[in-house]
């Protein structure tokens, strides 16, 4: 092939993205160049092809639609299992969560009438205090996908980027109906690996808020926060019903105690005063404390788990917490 042909050829199959062809082309070319004796620069020739065919290989598109691959870095969705009935809860906590799968579960009748059900909620209260639990909860009582937002792909260094990521979340509440949960939603303005302006968090924040209320979807829409702190009334205003998630009382320590232990508790364990070293732990810290007392119950092949077991391992949580809170 002459040169112009050869030249002609490689701009044509790179202007109809043909890389096949590209390559081909190219080959011929050092083939051609190694013929007349110009083996170092055919060896270069085909160096720079193996080069750019692997540079290629490795961004390949995967054949599914740009937006959903979009989102899949966005959203991780599961199908949760998860009942009302395993979480205990406060009464009026507990009373608000089941409002929720009532008016969901009369959608129609509500909506049918100009109504509808509550489903934007702010959930707020510290860490291990069940607001990721209730999030699964809901979508299992209500047969949705939990669809949960993953802040480290939706926070990007370009302000303009997490808005326009946060759109593309809010036009799938659209069109898959699902429970989409926002964990720690308040660091949606923060930048990643920048110094943090806080005139330009408000502004990603507020616009997020804006979202919240067009979205005019049939999905629930949960947003939660350990930083009560920052929030001011305006954003409540946005909600269907705020929930306010606390560290567990004895009584409700108690009963996570039980839930968890009674299969497997000697008799006349004084749960009550058992709870008293609970006092101060979260519901994941006393959950945790407990199976650790029947890790150590299978571990020294004992039949069950005696109050001092349990007291010990409430006791080496409290510790840990304190410590933590310490160096925090
Ligand atoms: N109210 C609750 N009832 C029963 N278990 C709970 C409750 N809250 C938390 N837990 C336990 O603690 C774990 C962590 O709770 P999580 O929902 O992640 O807390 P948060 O999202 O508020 O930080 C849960 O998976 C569950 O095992
Ligand atoms: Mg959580």
């Amino acid at each position: 092939m002459a040169r112009a042909d050869q030249l002609k050829a490689l701009l044509k199959s790179h202007s109809e993205g043909d890389d096949q062809h590209f390559y081909s082309v190219a080959m011929q070319v050092a083939a051609h160049e190694a013929k007349l004796g110009h083996g170092k620069l055919a060896e270069e020739l085909r160096t720079l092809i193996d080069k750019a065919k692997r540079r290629k290989g490795a961004g390949q598109p995967i054949p599914i639609s740009r937006s959903s691959g979009d989102l899949a870095n966005l959203l991780s969705i599961s199908y949760p299992k998860s009942r009302l009935v395993d979480m205990i809860l406060e009464e009026n906590l507990g009373d608000q969560l089941k409002r929720v799968i009532r008016e969901q579960r009369h959608a129609a009748e509500i909506l049918a009438h100009g109504l509808s059900p509550r489903r934007k909620l702010l959930l707020v209260g510290p860490p291990g205090t069940g607001k990721t639990m209730s999030a699964a909860v809901l979508a299992g009582e209500l047969g949705f996908p939990l669809c949960q937002v993953r802040l480290d792909g939706l926070i990007t260094k370009y302000m303009g980027e997490t808005a326009a990521k946060l759109r593309q979340i809010f036009d799938a509440t659209d069109h898959t109906c699902g429970v989409y949960f926002f964990d720690e939603f308040d660091a949606i303005g923060s930048q990643r690996g920048m110094s943090n302006d806080v005139g330009e968090i408000r502004r990603v924040l507020n616009s997020f808020l804006l979202m919240i209320e067009q979205d005019s979807s049939h999905s629930l829409i949960i947003a939660a926060t350990n930083h009560p702190g920052i929030l001011d009334h305006a954003l409540f205003r946005r909600f269907d019903d705020v929930l306010h998630y606390t560290l567990p009382e004895k009584k409700q320590a108690v009963a996570l105690l039980k839930a968890r232990l009674t299969q497997t508790a000697a008799k006349g364990i004084a749960w009550t005063r058992l709870a008293d070293a609970a006092v101060g732990l979260s519901y994941a810290e006393v959950t945790r404390a407990g199976e650790e007392a029947l890790k150590n119950v299978l571990i020294n092949k004992e039949k069950t788990v005696t109050e001092a077991g349990i007291r010990s391992m409430l006791e080496e949580r409290k510790n840990i917490t304190e410590r933590l809170r310490q160096h925090g």
